[in-house]
């Protein structure tokens, strides 16, 4: 028998034995020869294949949906069918809720699934709900997923609220003190040695830690996402990608208590375009080299954004301390609507208090700021360039960036230190503390670590 006819057998019998089990819903079908779309699906997915797609839909696995009955079998089981089937949509249903605890989407499937989201996904509600024996670092995850395109038009709620407020967040023990002890809280959507993946056009909301977090993944399409949590969230990055090279992040409006998009070390080609942040903490490479850690970050590249009221606008940070390298970074054509630090690198970043200083340090290279105009708020200066005492940036370039102080009429000027570039126009306010060319005493190539 064929290896096709075979999978049919396998997953009809399947879908037969959970129709007869216990009269669940079945809409996942099986279609051999072209025929119509079957109900959900999108026709153009298979206009031109002999094949179409079957959907796997977690009622029909015996999931409830009434947002209070635990679902992760269910979802468990659509998932493996779906995982070992050809052309497979995994379908979230709308109108309903789905409660499902920690857990890992294994891959590499049979072909490139489909998750469809048009219902809810959360987990249960806050660490006291949380089993024990769960990680509490991360809630769900897909692990060596290829080819996967995430999509719908349902929402993601990670019920963050009670993870915020534990005593150990930053001031939220009794009178504003924070509590020791470990405070782990889960990334709502982790995506671990995975490739080829699409998300697309989902919401997603209070997460209890990072919304979603891309670790050692590659060819990441992210398109038209919206992710909202409260501006005093701790620790809700939007999108975090590490260890992971060609990333794509389109048309999405975040709002967090934390960085919009955080890049970390090991990360290379990511194209940012038309994204909206804020409130949040801007869009953030780093902070990198922490514990003596060497951090390569490059050719990474934001344009066509908007970042309003929000504590930094494009930053890069580094603990003292590390090596590596950041370079051919640019940000292009950006607004600024009332931003703390519209423009700011930080070589100084530091969590505790009292870093010691060091001489080594990741060295910051080939930056380009191009048309980042609009408002700071002028608590801060507009442009904040702490390069580390030993390693100095190299090759900053400003060209049209032009930041008006959001209120009142007093200019702060800009900070530099340890700062070389060019500028290839007059910044406003002027940037004179930029100094020009290359450093004096360039430090012999086997210095810095050039990744
Ligand atoms: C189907 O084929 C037609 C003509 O070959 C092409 O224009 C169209 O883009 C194809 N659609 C898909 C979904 O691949
Ligand atoms: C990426 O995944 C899509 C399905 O989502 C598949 O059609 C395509 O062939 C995959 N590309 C690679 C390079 O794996
Ligand atoms: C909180 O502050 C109040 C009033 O100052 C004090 O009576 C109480 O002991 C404090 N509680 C703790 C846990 O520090
Ligand atoms: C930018 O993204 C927003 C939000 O997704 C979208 O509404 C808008 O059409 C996008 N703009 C362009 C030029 O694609
Ligand atoms: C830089 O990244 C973009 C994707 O954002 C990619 O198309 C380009 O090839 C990369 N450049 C180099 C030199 O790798
Ligand atoms: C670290 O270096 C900075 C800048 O040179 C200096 O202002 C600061 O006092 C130093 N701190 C310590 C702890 O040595
Ligand atoms: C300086 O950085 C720009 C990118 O911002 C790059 O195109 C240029 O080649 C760099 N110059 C040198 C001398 O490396």
């Amino acid at each position: 028998m064929e290896s096709s006819r075979l999978l049919f057998v396998l997953v009809f019998s399947i879908s037969l034995c959970f129709y007869e089990q216990a009269h669940f819903r079945v809409l996942g079908q099986i279609y051999l020869a072209p025929s119509p779309a079957p109900q959900g699906a999108m026709p153009s997915l298979n206009d031109n294949s002999s094949k179409s797609a079957t959907i796997f839909n977690v009622l029909s696995f015996g999931a409830v949906g009434d947002g209070i009955t635990d679902d992760t079998q269910a979802l468990k089981m659509a998932w493996d069918a779906a995982c070992q089937s050809e052309l497979a949509i995994l379908l979230v249903p709308k109108h309903f809720t789905f409660m499902v605890q920690s857990m890992i989407f294994t891959g590499p499937c049979e072909s490139g699934v489909v998750f469809m989201i048009d219902g809810t996904l959360m987990p249960p509600d806050g660490p006291n709900s949380w089993p024990k024996s769960n990680s509490r670092r991360q809630w769900l995850v897909f692990y060596r997923v290829n080819g996967m395109s995430m999509q719908g038009a349902g929402l993601i709620d990670g019920r963050g609220e009670k993870w915020w407020n534990l005593p150990c967040k930053p001031h939220k023990g009794a009178n504003g003190t924070t509590l020791p002890g470990p405070c782990d809280s889960p990334v709502a959507m982790r995506f671990f040695m995975s490739s080829n993946l699409t998300v697309k056009g989902l919401k997603v909301r209070n997460s209890p830690q990072f919304h979603f977090r891309f670790d050692n993944c590659r060819d990441v399409l992210i398109d038209s996402l919206y992710i909202k949590a409260p501006s005093l969230s701790p620790n809700t990055d939007g999108i975090h990608i590490e260890n992971s090279n060609n990333v794509k992040i389109y048309n999405s409006v975040v709002s967090n208590g934390d960085d919009c998009v955080s890049i970390g070390a090991g990360t290379f080609n990511v194209d940012i375009n038309n994204i909206t942040c804020g409130p949040s903490h801007g869009i953030s490479i780093g902070s990198l080299g922490i514990r003596n850690s060497r951090a390569c970050v490059s050719n990474i590249t934001v344009t066509d954004s908007v970042i309003k009221h929000s504590d930094n606008g494009v930053r890069i940070k580094t603990w003292q301390g590390g090596y590596g390298t950041v370079s051919r970074v640019t940000f292009n054509n950006i607004h600024m609507d009332t931003v703390r630090n519209p423009i700011m690198i930080d070589q100084y970043y530091c969590q505790t208090k009292g870093c010691i200083n060091q001489t080594s340090a990741v060295l910051i290279s080939d930056v380009l700021y191009a048309n980042i105009k609009g408002t700071y708020d002028v608590r801060s200066p507009p442009m904040h360039l702490a390069c580390s005492d030993t390693v100095p940036c190299t090759n900053l370039t400003l060209s049209g960036v032009e930041l008006l102080p959001a209120q009142g009429y007093s200019i702060a000027d800009p900070f530099c230190w340890n700062a070389y570039g060019d500028l290839k126009t007059l910044t406003i306010p002027p940037l004179f503390c930029l100094l020009e060319g290359i450093p004096p005493m360039h430090l012999p190539r086997n210095e810095v670590d050039q990744c």
